[in-house]
């Protein structure tokens, strides 16, 4: 491998971060030289890092020909949460790389619990209690998707493709066939009063932080569900697991939470109206990842700017 290749150190928190040098290495052969911390490495010889959760002892400090950091995932909080992390290197976030379809079928599963009982159906089962229902229609059920980016428009879209009547929430103006997009921090609660199954799949923000607490939950009509597949800190669980006790809330579908793992002494794990799953619900497929870094490594080389899924620090996503 020649020496004048540019370096790519992966600094990664999550599992198995040892897989990533010969996902690289099968992708770029010797054109790219890969080190895994803790590996030690010279941070003035690092032309690129590809992080994810990277763990508190990971340094970002000294890297002082770093040409950008690639996100190996969708959402780039724990990466702006690092204080070390110089504010003039670009970040560049995945965009889908797989992940939509995996959050559609994710979305999909608690959309389908809610609107065809398969809930009520099991609390029925553990009684042995025989109990058909009247099954409602795909166009009368209302879903209402908050993100409409790369992951959360795959997932309005799909769900109006199957007929559901889509509402869907950005910060900016959108527009997709189906959906029903709204706009802004002033169109959110009269949207939520219209929600019947509210889902997010948007990023963390100061501004998403706890965005779903007693007065936005409490603004949903009774017997509304949630699901949340974005982050764990814009729940207040506090809040959630008292609307769900009252029932106010139905069914909540949890991918993530305020703190990961989930406690053990968090009642969200037994809550007969939760049902709770390890931040599984769109993974990153190392594939596609890397053909996505080798797009935006490719991209930086020819002075493309904004790179393709460059993070605008100024919005925090
Ligand atoms: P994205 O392409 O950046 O899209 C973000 C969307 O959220 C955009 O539509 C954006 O509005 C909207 N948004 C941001 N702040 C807002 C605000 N304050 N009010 C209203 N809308 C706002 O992100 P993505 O790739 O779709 O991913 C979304 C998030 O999903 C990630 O950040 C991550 O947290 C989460 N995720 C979770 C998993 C999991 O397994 N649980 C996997 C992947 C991703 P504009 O359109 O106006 O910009
Ligand atoms: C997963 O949570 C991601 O943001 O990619």
């Amino acid at each position: 491998m020649s020496s004048s290749s540019p370096l790519l150190y992966v600094i990664s928190g999550g599992d198995d971060p040892g897989q990533w040098r010969g996902v690289f290495a099968a992708r770029f052969g010797d054109a790219l030289r890969v080190a895994v911390w803790p590996e030690a490495v010279d941070p003035a010889a690092v032309d690129y890092i590809a992080a994810w959760s990277p763990p508190a002892a990971a340094s970002f400090s000294g890297f002082s020909g770093l040409k950008a950091v690639f996100n190996l995932g969708a959402g780039v909080d724990k990466l702006l949460a690092r204080a070390d992390l110089d504010p003039a290197v670009p970040i560049i976030r995945l965009q889908d790389a797989g992940m939509a379809p995996q959050m559609v079928e994710y979305a999909l599963y608690g959309v389908l619990r809610h609107q065809r009982d398969f809930d009520l159906y099991a609390a029925d089962q553990a009684e042995k209690r025989w109990q058909p229902r009247l099954p409602r229609l795909a166009a009368d059920t209302r879903v209402t998707v908050l993100g409409l980016g790369a992951i959360g428009g795959a997932v309005a879209q799909a769900l109006a493709g199957l007929g559901y009547a889509v509402r869907g929430w950005s910060r900016s103006a959108r527009s997709l066939p189906g959906v029903d997009c709204r706009a802004g921090a002033d169109a959110l609660l009269r949207l939520l009063a219209e929600t019947e199954i509210l889902i997010s799949v948007l990023p963390s923000t100061p501004e998403t932080r706890r965005l779903f607490n007693a007065d936005t939950l409490g603004a949903l009509p009774a017997g509304a569900s949630f699901i949340n597949c974005a982050r764990g800190d814009q729940v207040d669980e506090a809040a959630l697991l008292s609307l769900l006790d009252s029932g106010h809330i139905r069914m909540a579908l949890l991918d993530v939470f305020v703190t990961e793992p989930l406690p053990q002494d968090s009642r969200l794990w037994g809550h007969p109206r939760v049902v709770a799953t390890p931040h599984v619900a769109a993974s990153t497929l190392p594939g596609p990842a890397v053909d996505q870094i080798a797009d935006g490594i490719a991209a930086l080389k020819a002075g493309v700017s904004p790179l393709p899924g460059q993070v605008d620090r100024g919005r925090s996503y």
